[in-house]
């Protein structure tokens, strides 16, 4: 495989903290280095429509604390299934357009692909895989449930937002005597909902990994009643369900590969918790406050790690590589790893017994 004389990069699947900063590392190592950058607009949207345009080092000056991406993103642009129309019904009808790609791929000479995003992003780039392109991917969700690295860029940013907003909702939990359920992103895995509600010393932690039961809250939340605290906080993950029950589903979303928005379980859980205690309780649902906003220092760390190593990975001729993190060292697995699965967090989970050592409830009976 040869090193790659021009490559392109694109922003794909919902943003999160640090795409800038990624894409900064990336283009500056790449031109440091002789490489040409061109950058694809509205992830492989724009490789659809053919909007690509050189990036020099004055387009990425200035972005690495900057929130959102400057080229832009689009979830709902899968190359091998892109809704061009309409059957008699109303229904979308999907079609392959990976050939059009290719074509925009060679019009403009790209040797190479980094594509920043999700397990979806990873997906979306195995046709120009298959055709000989080579592509490296750099793996970003707040939600931190992308299979093959223990970190995404972006999941601590949203974790510091998040626990700052339980850290305020404090204030009003302890004046009124209430209980103040917040809920958190994170689709089916529970990271965000851990890692912040540890932090923030949540009370009752609900896991879509962790079935939970309405009367364990109401217990959980009595029993602090009972020992004299002021309020109960509850850190719910939009995945999370009551065993037996369903996830609450917002909405759905027939052009995005990825069509179930989760939302709506923190309201439940306030009125079960009302139905069943003397306490009052009132819910919070964080939603896309967690993704905006400038990276938190580690994650502009990460980003720039994971950046160098996209662009070093492509300089020593390697392709079809995922950029990971592993312990606390930068790594690379297969690009098809993510593929079909989510890292959920396991049942022996360290923090798990971290948050049971300060008698955290996560609203399960026992
Ligand atoms: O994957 C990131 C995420 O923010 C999830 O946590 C959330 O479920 C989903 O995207 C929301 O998607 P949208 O921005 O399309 O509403």
């Amino acid at each position: 495989m040869s090193i790659p004389r021009r490559i392109g990069v694109l922003t794909g699947g919902g943003d999160c903290p640090g795409l800038n900063a990624v894409l900064r590392a990336v283009t500056k190592d790449a031109l440091f280095h002789g490489i040409e950058v061109c950058g694809i607009e509205d992830g492989f949207l724009g490789l659809i429509e053919n909007r690509i345009r050189p990036l020099d080092y004055e387009s990425v000056s200035g972005i690495l604390t900057v929130g959102g991406t400057i080229l832009g993103t689009s979830n709902k642009a899968n190359p091998r299934a892109f809704p061009t129309s309409t059957d008699a019904d109303g229904n979308p009808v999907f079609e392959d357009l990976s050939d059009r790609c290719m074509a925009h791929i060679e019009q403009h000479g790209l040797d190479a692909l980094v594509c920043i995003g999700g397990d979806g992003t990873m997906t979306g780039a195995h046709p120009f895989t298959e055709a000989g392109v080579s592509v490296i991917g750099v793996p970003k969700t707040i939600d931190n449930d992308v299979f093959g690295t223990d970190l995404t860029f972006g999941h601590l940013t949203a974790v510091d937002t998040a626990t700052e907003a339980i850290d305020r909702l404090h204030s009003t939990a302890l004046s009124h005597h209430r209980a103040m359920v917040v809920e958190l992103m994170g689709r089916n895995a529970g990271w965000i909902a851990l890692s912040a509600g540890i932090a923030s010393g949540s009370d009752v932690i609900l896991l879509p990994e962790m079935p939970f039961s309405y009367a364990a809250i109401a217990e959980a939340v009595e029993r602090r009643r009972q020992r004299g605290a002021r309020a109960t906080i509850v850190a719910v993950a939009e995945g999370a369900r009551p065993a037996g029950g369903a996830q609450v589903v917002r909405d759905v979303d027939p052009l995005s590969p990825d069509p179930i928005r989760l939302g709506g379980i923190a309201r439940q859980v306030a009125a079960e918790i009302e139905a069943r205690t003397s306490v009052e309780a009132r819910h919070v649902v964080l939603g896309h406050l967690q993704r905006g906003g400038t990276p938190c220092a580690e994650d502009r760390v990460l980003c720039t790690r994971f950046g160098h190593h996209a662009t070093t990975l492509l300089r020593e001729g390697r392709s079809n590589r995922m950029v990971a993190l592993v312990g606390n060292q930068v790594t690379d697995v297969d690009i098809r790893t993510p593929a079909g699965r989510q890292r959920t967090i396991p049942p022996d989970e360290p923090l798990l017994d971290v948050a049971r050592a300060v008698y955290t409830s996560f609203g399960v009976p026992g």
